[in-house]
Protein backbone atom coordinates (compact mmCIF):
# COMPACT_ATOMS: atom_id res chain seq x y z
CA UNK A 1 0.00 0.00 0.00
CA UNK A 2 1.95 3.19 -0.98
CA UNK A 3 1.99 5.55 1.97
CA UNK A 4 3.64 9.74 2.57
CA UNK A 5 7.27 7.91 2.78
CA UNK A 6 6.94 6.18 -0.86
CA UNK A 7 6.26 9.57 -2.60
CA UNK A 8 9.88 10.10 -4.04
CA UNK A 9 10.20 6.90 -5.22
CA UNK A 10 7.19 7.26 -7.05
CA UNK A 11 9.23 8.85 -9.40
CA UNK A 12 7.33 8.33 -13.02
CA UNK A 13 3.92 7.95 -11.25
CA UNK A 14 4.75 11.78 -11.09
CA UNK A 15 6.17 11.92 -15.07
CA UNK A 16 2.81 10.50 -15.79
CA UNK A 17 0.74 13.13 -13.71
CA UNK A 18 3.14 15.72 -15.16
CA UNK A 19 2.33 15.22 -18.36
CA UNK A 20 -1.26 14.90 -17.99
CA UNK A 21 -1.59 18.41 -16.91
CA UNK A 22 0.61 19.55 -19.32
CA UNK A 23 -1.76 18.09 -22.09
CA UNK A 24 -4.82 19.03 -20.21
CA UNK A 25 -3.84 21.70 -17.74
CA UNK A 26 -7.16 22.21 -15.33
CA UNK A 27 -6.18 25.78 -14.89
CA UNK A 28 -5.87 26.41 -18.71
CA UNK A 29 -5.12 30.40 -18.72
CA UNK A 30 -4.95 32.73 -15.95
CA UNK A 31 -5.76 36.59 -16.42
CA UNK A 32 -3.70 39.79 -15.22
CA UNK A 33 -5.13 43.63 -15.13
CA UNK A 34 -1.84 45.49 -15.14
CA UNK A 35 -2.00 48.57 -12.51
CA UNK A 36 0.32 50.76 -14.62
CA UNK A 37 0.91 51.19 -18.53
CA UNK A 38 3.72 48.31 -19.49
CA UNK A 39 5.31 46.99 -22.85
CA UNK A 40 6.33 43.43 -23.36
CA UNK A 41 8.46 42.42 -26.41
CA UNK A 42 7.55 45.64 -27.97
CA UNK A 43 3.82 45.50 -27.13
CA UNK A 44 2.48 48.33 -25.42
CA UNK A 45 -0.32 47.58 -22.54
CA UNK A 46 -2.27 50.20 -21.12
CA UNK A 47 -3.26 50.41 -17.58
CA UNK A 48 -6.11 47.88 -16.79
CA UNK A 49 -5.80 45.99 -19.67
CA UNK A 50 -7.69 42.71 -19.55
CA UNK A 51 -4.66 39.89 -20.03
CA UNK A 52 -4.54 36.31 -20.51
CA UNK A 53 -1.69 33.96 -20.31
CA UNK A 54 -2.03 30.90 -22.17
CA UNK A 55 -0.54 28.22 -19.97
CA UNK A 56 -2.34 25.59 -22.18
CA UNK A 57 -0.56 26.93 -25.71
CA UNK A 58 2.79 27.34 -23.37
CA UNK A 59 2.48 23.40 -22.37
CA UNK A 60 2.10 22.25 -26.33
CA UNK A 61 4.43 24.44 -27.84
CA UNK A 62 7.29 22.84 -29.76
CA UNK A 63 9.92 25.00 -29.12
CA UNK A 64 9.80 23.54 -25.39
CA UNK A 65 8.20 19.97 -25.96
CA UNK A 66 9.96 17.07 -28.32
CA UNK A 67 6.92 15.23 -28.86
CA UNK A 68 3.64 18.04 -28.17
CA UNK A 69 1.12 16.55 -29.25
CA UNK A 70 1.88 13.08 -27.55
CA UNK A 71 1.38 11.61 -23.96
CA UNK A 72 5.36 11.09 -23.17
CA UNK A 73 5.93 10.98 -19.78
CA UNK A 74 9.49 11.40 -20.59
CA UNK A 75 9.03 14.71 -21.20
CA UNK A 76 10.00 14.80 -17.29
CA UNK A 77 12.90 12.97 -17.11
CA UNK A 78 15.31 14.47 -15.27
CA UNK A 79 17.46 15.26 -18.55
CA UNK A 80 14.86 16.73 -20.30
CA UNK A 81 13.18 19.25 -17.22
CA UNK A 82 17.14 20.46 -17.03
CA UNK A 83 16.50 21.69 -20.86
CA UNK A 84 13.92 23.72 -20.61
CA UNK A 85 13.18 26.97 -19.31
CA UNK A 86 11.37 26.75 -16.16
CA UNK A 87 8.12 28.68 -16.75
CA UNK A 88 7.60 26.47 -19.87
CA UNK A 89 5.41 24.61 -17.56
CA UNK A 90 3.53 25.90 -14.89
CA UNK A 91 0.35 24.33 -14.38
CA UNK A 92 -0.22 25.68 -11.19
CA UNK A 93 0.52 29.34 -11.96
CA UNK A 94 3.94 31.16 -10.97
CA UNK A 95 5.27 34.36 -8.89
CA UNK A 96 2.97 35.86 -6.03
CA UNK A 97 -0.24 33.97 -7.27
CA UNK A 98 0.88 30.37 -7.38
CA UNK A 99 -1.70 27.82 -6.40
CA UNK A 100 -0.86 27.07 -2.83
CA UNK A 101 -2.68 23.90 -2.90
CA UNK A 102 0.22 22.79 -5.46
CA UNK A 103 2.12 20.32 -3.03
CA UNK A 104 -1.02 19.04 -1.43
CA UNK A 105 -2.70 18.18 -4.80
CA UNK A 106 0.12 16.71 -6.62
CA UNK A 107 0.33 14.34 -3.32
CA UNK A 108 -3.20 13.33 -3.83
CA UNK A 109 -2.52 12.64 -7.24
CA UNK A 110 0.75 10.53 -6.84
CA UNK A 111 -1.08 8.14 -4.13
CA UNK A 112 -4.33 7.86 -5.42
CA UNK A 113 -3.10 7.20 -9.08
CA UNK A 114 -0.07 4.80 -7.61
CA UNK A 115 -3.11 2.87 -5.46
CA UNK A 116 -5.80 2.72 -8.28
CA UNK A 117 -3.12 1.25 -11.24
CA UNK A 118 -2.10 -1.44 -8.79
CA UNK A 119 -5.70 -2.60 -7.84
CA UNK A 120 -7.23 -1.82 -11.13
CA UNK A 121 -7.06 -1.91 -15.23
CA UNK A 122 -8.74 0.81 -16.83
CA UNK A 123 -9.48 0.50 -20.23
CA UNK A 124 -10.91 3.74 -22.68
CA UNK A 125 -14.05 3.13 -24.09
CA UNK A 126 -13.67 2.97 -28.32
CA UNK A 127 -15.62 5.48 -29.92
CA UNK A 128 -16.80 7.43 -26.82
CA UNK A 129 -15.83 10.93 -27.94
CA UNK A 130 -13.13 13.34 -25.40
CA UNK A 131 -13.44 16.62 -25.99
CA UNK A 132 -11.49 19.31 -23.48
CA UNK A 133 -13.75 21.85 -22.51
CA UNK A 134 -12.33 25.13 -21.01
CA UNK A 135 -14.77 26.30 -18.39
CA UNK A 136 -13.01 27.86 -15.44
CA UNK A 137 -10.92 24.72 -15.28
CA UNK A 138 -11.16 22.46 -18.17
CA UNK A 139 -13.46 19.50 -18.06
CA UNK A 140 -14.03 16.41 -20.57
CA UNK A 141 -17.14 17.99 -22.03
CA UNK A 142 -18.53 14.30 -22.59
CA UNK A 143 -17.16 13.15 -19.13
CA UNK A 144 -14.57 9.98 -20.09
CA UNK A 145 -15.89 6.46 -20.64
CA UNK A 146 -13.36 3.67 -18.59
CA UNK A 147 -13.70 0.15 -18.59
CA UNK A 148 -12.24 -0.60 -14.97
CA UNK A 149 -11.54 -4.51 -14.18
CA UNK A 150 -10.08 -5.60 -10.30
CA UNK A 151 -6.64 -7.20 -10.21
CA UNK A 152 -6.09 -9.47 -8.03
CA UNK A 153 -3.59 -7.79 -6.37
CA UNK A 154 -2.09 -8.61 -1.81
CA UNK A 155 -2.66 -5.62 -0.63
CA UNK A 156 0.00 -5.49 2.56
C1 LIG B 1 -4.48 19.79 -9.87
C2 LIG B 1 -4.93 20.65 -8.94
C3 LIG B 1 -4.77 22.14 -9.03
C4 LIG B 1 -4.41 22.94 -10.09
C5 LIG B 1 -4.07 22.52 -11.53
C6 LIG B 1 -4.41 24.31 -9.61
C7 LIG B 1 -4.09 25.42 -10.40
C8 LIG B 1 -4.00 26.72 -9.94
C9 LIG B 1 -3.54 27.85 -10.72
C10 LIG B 1 -3.10 27.80 -12.19
C11 LIG B 1 -3.58 28.95 -9.92
C12 LIG B 1 -3.10 30.34 -10.29
C13 LIG B 1 -4.22 31.29 -10.61
C14 LIG B 1 -3.61 32.60 -11.08
O1 LIG B 1 -2.42 32.80 -11.13
O2 LIG B 1 -4.41 33.48 -11.46
C15 LIG B 1 -4.09 28.52 -8.62
C16 LIG B 1 -4.29 29.36 -7.53
C17 LIG B 1 -4.78 28.94 -6.33
N1 LIG B 1 -5.01 27.64 -5.93
FE1 LIG B 1 -4.82 25.98 -7.07
N2 LIG B 1 -4.75 24.33 -8.29
C18 LIG B 1 -4.96 23.03 -7.88
C19 LIG B 1 -5.29 22.59 -6.61
C20 LIG B 1 -5.49 23.41 -5.53
C21 LIG B 1 -5.80 22.95 -4.17
C22 LIG B 1 -5.91 21.47 -3.76
C23 LIG B 1 -5.94 24.06 -3.41
C24 LIG B 1 -6.27 24.20 -1.93
C25 LIG B 1 -6.07 23.23 -1.07
C26 LIG B 1 -5.73 25.22 -4.26
C27 LIG B 1 -5.81 26.55 -3.86
C28 LIG B 1 -5.48 27.66 -4.63
C29 LIG B 1 -5.56 29.04 -4.17
C30 LIG B 1 -6.05 29.52 -2.80
C31 LIG B 1 -5.11 29.85 -5.23
C32 LIG B 1 -5.02 31.39 -5.26
C33 LIG B 1 -3.65 31.84 -4.80
C34 LIG B 1 -3.54 33.36 -4.86
O3 LIG B 1 -4.22 34.00 -5.67
O4 LIG B 1 -2.71 33.91 -4.13
N3 LIG B 1 -5.45 24.80 -5.53
N4 LIG B 1 -4.33 27.15 -8.65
Amino acid sequence: MPGFEDLRKLTYTMQVIQEGMRLYPPGFAIGRQPIAEDEILGVKIPTNAIMFISIAAMHRDPRYWERPKDFYPEHFSPEQEKERPRLAYMPFGAGPRMCIGNHFALMEMQLLLALLVRQFDFEAVEGHPIVPEPLITLKPKFGILMKVKERKVELA
